[in-house]
């Protein structure tokens, strides 16, 4: 059950390695709470399955957090955010934070010239979330919209740099390069793990927005409502992961640079 306990702590999950992207602004930006991510390896990814798949899997994810007595989710994989958010927030009596909301009022603030990049699934891109969002807020926005399949297998696998991913890039980015936007929204937790591949070859005028910063500040914002973790309360954080934890926890070392991951293999 998710409780109303300041004390308790935030569940954060993904499909897999790219909501620690998330998770790494949480702890910069909540210094005293305590944290329980899930990642769901053995499924991941999400974001070349069906609507229906998406919605099962995020529920359960949900579910497990669920058990750990989290006072509040936070939904740090694009995929569930824009397929079953309001499914989690509907089964679950807590705050539920997912990524998209924050990710466009970033891509608003930071773009001057309105023509928009969104990359991600194809099951985000295919949802559409991003491109109503975008165009509903901003009458001037034009939306340029791609999904990248390959970019979240390449991530997983520790795969960041070097030719195979520059030509991945270039295959998915070209368009994006010749419609001359500005700003591209990372619409995949993932992909924040591959900007240096982004903007060597997108150059310095193009903003890359990743939702990360923004997640935290929408959480810090919820917990300021009566949930925030006492103040003298050492930070502490419980992995979890339904595929083999090792390579978890060096991809985790490694990538992002967060120390002290021991995941648990659950199965969900
Ligand atoms: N990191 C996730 C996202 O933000 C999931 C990607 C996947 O599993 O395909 O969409």
């Amino acid at each position: 059950m998710v409780t109303n306990n300041p004390d308790a702590p935030i569940g954060v999950f993904d499909s897999g390695l790219g909501g620690l992207t998330v998770l790494k602004s949480c702890l910069s930006a909540m210094p005293h709470e305590r944290f329980v991510y899930l990642g769901d390896t053995a499924r991941t990814p999400y974001g070349s399955k069906a609507h229906e798949t998406i919605r099962r899997y995020g529920l359960d994810c949900a579910h497990f957090l669920a058990g750990h007595e989290v006072k509040m989710l936070i939904v740090a994989c694009n995929t569930v955010s824009a397929h079953a958010l309001e499914d989690i927030e509907k089964e679950f009596d807590c705050p539920v934070i997912g990524t998209v909301d924050p990710a466009i009022s970033t891509a608003l603030r930071v773009t001057k010239n309105h023509r928009y990049g969104v990359i991600g699934t194809e099951a985000t891109i295919a949802g559409g979330v991003y491109q109503r969002g975008l165009t509903a807020a901003d009458p001037a926005a034009q939306v340029f919209a791609k999904a990248c399949p390959l970019f979240v297998p390449l991530v997983e696998q520790g795969m960041v740099s070097g030719s195979i991913v520059e030509q991945v890039v270039e295959l998915y980015m070209a368009e994006l390069k010749a419609a001359r936007v500005d700003s591209i929204i990372l619409g995949c937790t993932h992909y924040p793990l591959l900007a240096g591949a982004f903007q060597a070859y997108l150059g310095p005028d193009v903003t890359l927005v990743a939702c990360s910063d923004a997640v935290a500040a929408a959480a810090v914002h919820e917990l300021r409502l009566g949930l925030l973790g006492h103040s003298e309360g050492a930070q502490t954080v419980e992995y979890f992961v339904t595929d083999a934890a090792d390579k978890f926890d060096g991809l985790g070392a490694t990538l992002l640079g967060i120390k002290g991951i021991h995941a648990t293999h659950v199965d969900l």
